[in-house]
């Protein structure tokens, strides 16, 4: 057996990333036919996810999704020891882009996973196509790195933009009692999730009453934006936050009065995992398009939920289930790629097919998205916790 040392690495306050190492990598292992074989040399993984700024707590998430799987498996990926090295994203493409580039020139990353921020992916997309090394987002949904800019060398375990914000089109489109205000983190996220929403809403008949982006990451009083949104005479709101804004956004507007009779509504990021608990009862009644929560009820998810909650102490949030999945089809397609370069593997990511995740079965399409079902959910308060309850399934917008 190599020498396995763990070494534990404190990131901030109250959190931990533990990196496996292997060294003297040579050694054997049991075979599936019960016999010794060669244990093969360990890899290497980059983790890139923000350990800083507004969306820290999501980057925690996947962080934890993906050592999770590592945990269920041995610590092993396509039978090979996993090390992972964790870098910081931060709020964007200035800390993202170099922290991305130190895992692959420096630390000698096989791939790269994470990356929250849609503007750090865009960021990172010229880089990972020119370098030929695997990019494989678990959350940042830029409609462009599966659309006009896609690339052999980029792949995402999550969604895009414009999918998830247009599921929920339709459906407000019918249920607003009028005009709906548009309103979101003005960046490249917030800009793609309204602009998907608006096609399919506007297409079913729905009318917008306002449009308004607001600064991202230093917004914390929405007062004034809350204060025009009444002032338009809207009937309803939709809007795209995540992490500490999130729980601002949505507490506030309960705070102002908007909750009691313009009913809020929202990509799932808006009211998920810990943004949730923060929000608690201000969240009830909002309504958002996603493709996962805690409350599905399958027989995967529930497992996948209990196994998460006794080693977390806490449910589990789509950003884990991204990052879970990004290591299960790393897993699969690692197998396949003995000599783990960036075209073996993105040929074999390729034929991993249909994925088994708590989400429920997904596979890569064409543009190396997620081809899945998206969900209605609507924040309900069963007295000791507010969940996302299942209301249905979306129609899938493309
Ligand atoms: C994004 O920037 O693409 C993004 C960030 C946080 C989310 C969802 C999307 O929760």
């Amino acid at each position: 057996m190599g020498v396995l040392s763990v070494i534990r690495h404190s990131l901030r306050p109250g959190t931990a990333v533990v990196l496996l190492a292997l060294s003297g990598c040579a050694g054997s292992s049991l075979n599936q036919s019960g016999g010794e074989q060669p244990t093969a040399t360990a890899v290497k993984i980059g983790l890139l996810v923000p350990l800083s700024g507004v969306y820290a707590p999501l980057g925690e998430d996947m962080r934890n999704g993906f050592q999770f799987y590592l945990d269920q498996h041995s610590g092993k990926l396509g039978g090979r020891t996993v090390e992972i090295v964790a870098a910081d994203e931060g709020e964007g493409p200035q800390t993202g882009v170099p922290a991305a580039q130190k895992l692959v020139t420096q630390d000698q990353a096989t791939a790269v996973v994470g990356v929250v921020n849609s503007a750090t992916a865009l960021g990172l997309r010229n880089f990972f196509h020119e370098s030929k090394k695997l990019l494989l987002i678990a959350n940042a949904g830029a409609d462009a790195i599966t659309g006009a800019q896609k690339s052999d060398y980029v792949w995402r375990t999550s969604f895009s933009n414009g999918k998830v914000a247009a599921a929920l089109g339709p459906a407000v489109a019918k249920e607003a009692d009028g005009g709906v205000y548009l309103i979101a983190a003005d960046y490249a996220a917030g800009k793609e999730m309204i602009a998907g929403f608006r096609k399919t809403f506007e297409a079913a008949g729905g009318k917008v009453a306002g449009e308004k982006y607001t600064p991202f990451g230093k917004t914390q009083d929405f007062q004034p934006f809350l204060s025009a949104i009444r002032g338009s005479g809207a009937k309803a709101v939709y809007s795209f936050y995540a992490g500490a804004e999130a729980v601002s956004f949505v507490k506030q507007y309960r705070q102002f009065g908007l909750a009691d009779n313009t009913p809020l509504y929202g990509t799932g990021f808006l009211t998920e995992g810990g943004v949730l608990d923060a929000q608690g009862e201000a969240a009830v009644g909002v309504k958002t398009s996603l493709h996962y929560s805690t409350e599905l009820d399958t027989p995967r998810n529930k497992e996948f939920v209990a196994a998460f909650r006794k080693a977390y102490n806490e449910a589990p949030t789509v950003y884990a289930v991204q990052a879970y999945d990004a290591a299960a089809v790393l897993d699969k397609a690692l197998a396949n790629a003995p000599g783990g370069t960036g075209d073996e593997l993105v040929k074999a990511l390729g034929g991993v097919g249909p994925v088994d995740s708590p989400r429920g079965q997904w596979s890569f399409d064409a543009n190396h998205d997620p081809q899945q079902t998206y969900y209605l959910r609507e924040v309900k308060s069963s007295g000791e916790a507010v969940v996302n309850a299942v209301a249905g399934q979306l129609s899938a917008a493309q």
